[in-house]
């Protein structure tokens, strides 16, 4: 299965694509934490990456189809979370893909609700886990229930990073919705439910 994931920052996309990872063993491609792990580990790439992030903004597009690209090489079966993020990332996809994409979705929802689920996130630096602290608490608490390395807050959920976020989202990742719903390959989950809700209407949709 070869699977897009879009929506607005917070919308779900990483807990469904983890999921869906762990229940079908499609390998999750997350563009976010491949970048956050390589300012972990002071990459070349992550020392160019950290400032935009850091200011919510996009990475330069070479930078990340580079890394998609050499993800993708090895791979049937994937799920893309957070690429592309715009219309030139997609066409570049369109040029590294060896097999046509199945479906995206489009995890719809509204900014105002996401303000709560981005606040209250915890992630696992080690093995990319994500929490929140009401919706879906870890169960060692401020420690990952899967690997116990010690929860943390991204840098970009502070309210003003967010807000940058969404408009970025508006601006330049939406236009994406429209251009794979032209291609007969869009599917849009209402994402405003409990994470087993809209993991059950992921599977309808696939
Ligand atoms: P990235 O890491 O991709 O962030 P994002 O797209 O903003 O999405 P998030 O990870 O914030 O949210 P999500 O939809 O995965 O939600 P989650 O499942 O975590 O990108 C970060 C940055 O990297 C970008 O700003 C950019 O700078 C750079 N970047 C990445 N890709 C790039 C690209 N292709 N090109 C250029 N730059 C790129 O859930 C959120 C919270 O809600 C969690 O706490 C979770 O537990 C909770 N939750 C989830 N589902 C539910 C639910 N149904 N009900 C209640 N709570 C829920």
């Amino acid at each position: 299965m070869r699977l897009v994931f879009i929506g607005a920052p917070g919308a779900g996309k990483g807990t469904q694509a983890r999921r869906l990872e762990s229940e079908k063993g499609w390998t999750v491609v997350a563009t976010g934490d491949l970048l956050r792990a390589a300012i972990a580990e002071n990459t070349p790439l992550g020392q160019q990456a950290q400032a935009y992030i850091q200011r919510g903004e996009l990475v330069p597009d070479e930078l990340v189809n580079q890394l998609v690209a050499e993800r993708l090489a090895t791979l049937d079966s994937f799920i893309l979370d957070g690429y592309p993020r715009n219309l030139a990332q997609a066409a570049m996809l369109e040029t590294i893909l060896t097999q046509p994409l199945d479906a995206v979705i489009y995890f719809e929802i509204s900014e105002d609700a996401l303000i709560e689920r981005l606040s209250g996130r915890r992630i696992c630096p080690k093995c990319h886990a994500v929490y929140h602290l009401t919706a879906n608490p870890s169960p060692r608490g401020d420690q990952c229930g899967v690997c116990e390395a010690t929860l943390i807050t991204r840098d970009d959920d502070q309210p003003d990073t967010v807000r940058k976020r969404f408009q970025v989202f508006r601006e330049q990742t939406a236009p994406l919705i429209d251009y794979y719903r032209e291609r007969g390959l869009l599917h849009t989950v209402p994402a405003d439910a409990a994470p087993d809700a809209v993991y059950q209407r992921v599977l309808s949709v696939l």
